[in-house]
């Protein structure tokens, strides 16, 4: 979102004032201009010297800066900028923006404004908590102004509470998701996403799983939220959630069909990349089965799972629905069939035998099936890369429905 952007970031003054030249540098190796402007109070924190050698830009502090190139630097700086930042914002900048009062440079960069802002305020906990900055942070956000809300932790009067400026990558990448919210192809859109392989319990002890790891599912759900959805993974894998997706943690097949099943009325776009186990034991054992003493063999009774993806094929109304195929053999002709018997939009067929390819992998190689459409092979990719084509034929479906 930053890469040869013009951002103009603003330094109001609060002790996490330091966090903001860490910021500009991370801003700047993103491939940003970066002009920094100062309140006077930021100013007794860090030096404007800091930000002018790691910008290498004059920093601006006053209205009416005698070396400041343009006359009306405050306006010519909102025109600038792609993005305007407040790093950290205190209470006082936010009550000034809340009421349209632009007294210094700083607050009136932000009353000429018309370019999207970010907010991150930091402060005491009870002057965040005071009804004055609450209704504050309410009026900006109502009009529009992107607030990355403080973090719970140790605060500078040495007690904790909420107020904290979260860590500059934190912030970069808050600001990255909430801006593709608002901008990307998939904004205002719900996606929900499966991932990983089922659990299925034999006993207190064991269980039946497959290979699947979630990388595929995991990268679907990040390529969604860069698109600017709001993502859920539903998932039974344990990677790290992508930054801005709701995680909801399942084992069985049955668990995921409810968690499917529950969210689907309000979701325009559904993908079922787990992989479900067909089977369940028939009656897990309530404690750890022992081994025969005659040493003859075991037999475990399984039904039938039930299919989810078909399900949601019944179910379906306006939403988008994609599963996958993984298969050893006859790729297409089994991807065809799954797409039309489970009533899918599209399906995604991987062919699992070959080196690379689905599970456990960082790669994969698929060929997508759509309804009225000529097939088409996406080449062996890393997952992240290959979620990121899918992604883009998905929003072409769904965009502006
Ligand atoms: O997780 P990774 O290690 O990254 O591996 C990725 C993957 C190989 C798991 C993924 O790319 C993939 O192919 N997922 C689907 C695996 C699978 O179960 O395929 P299937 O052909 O058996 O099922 C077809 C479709 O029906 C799938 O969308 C599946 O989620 C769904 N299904 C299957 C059975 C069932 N009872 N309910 C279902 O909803």
């Amino acid at each position: 979102m930053f890469t040869d952007k013009n951002i103009v970031l603003i330094v109001s003054g609060g002790v996490a004032a330091y966090k903001s030249a860490i910021f500009a540098r991370l801003l700047m190796k993103q491939g940003a201009n970066v002009k920094v402007v100062m309140t006077q109070a930021a100013t007794e924190f860090v030096t404007p010297k800091t930000f002018e050698a790691l910008t290498q830009h004059p920093v601006v502090t006053d209205l009416f800066d005698a070396h400041n190139e343009s006359m009306i630097a405050h306006v010519s700086l909102a025109d600038w900028a792609d993005y305007i930042f407040v790093v950290p914002a205190t209470a006082n900048i936010l009550a000034k923006m809340a009421a349209g009062i632009g007294d210094d440079a700083a607050s009136s960069v932000l009353l000429a404004r018309h370019t999207p802002v970010i907010v991150a305020p930091a402060m005491n906990v009870n002057m965040y908590e005071n009804p004055a900055t609450q209704r504050n942070l309410k009026t900006l956000r109502e009009d529009g102004v992107i607030i990355i809300e403080p973090a719970e932790g140790m605060l500078a009067e040495g007690y904790a509470g909420k107020g904290r400026l979260p860590e500059p990558d934190e912030i970069l990448a808050l600001a990255d998701l909430k801006l593709r919210q608002q901008t990307g192809r998939l904004a205002g859109k719900k996606v929900v996403v499966s991932a990983g392989g089922t659990v299925e319990p034999i006993d207190p002890v064991r269980f039946i799983t497959n290979r699947s790891s979630g990388k595929m599912g995991y990268a679907l759900a990040q390529a969604a939220a860069e698109q600017g959805a709001d993502v859920t993974l539903v998932s039974s894998s344990e990677l790290p959630a992508p930054v801005g997706v709701t995680m909801v943690p399942v084992q069985s097949a049955r668990d995921l069909l409810a968690a499917m099943t529950e969210r689907f009325d309000d979701t325009d776009v559904a993908i079922m990349a787990a992989a479900v186990s067909d089977y369940r034991v028939a009656t897990p054992a309530d404690q750890k089965m022992k081994k025969n003493a005659d040493h003859a063999g075991l037999t475990i009774d399984l039904v039938e799972n039930p299919d989810i993806l078909a399900t949601l094929g019944q179910q379906k109304t306006t939403q988008y629905l994609v599963g996958f195929a993984a298969e050893t053999q006859d790729l297409l002709t089994y991807a065809q069939n799954k797409l039309e018997k489970k009533n899918a939009d599209m399906l995604v067929a991987n062919d699992v035998s070959k080196a690379q390819v689905g599970f456990g992998h960082d790669t994969n190689e698929v060929t997508l099936l759509q309804r009225n459409a000529a097939l088409e092979k996406l080449p062996l990719q890393s997952k992240l890369a290959l979620a990121r084509d899918i992604m883009n034929r998905i929003a072409s479906q769904v965009e502006g429905k």
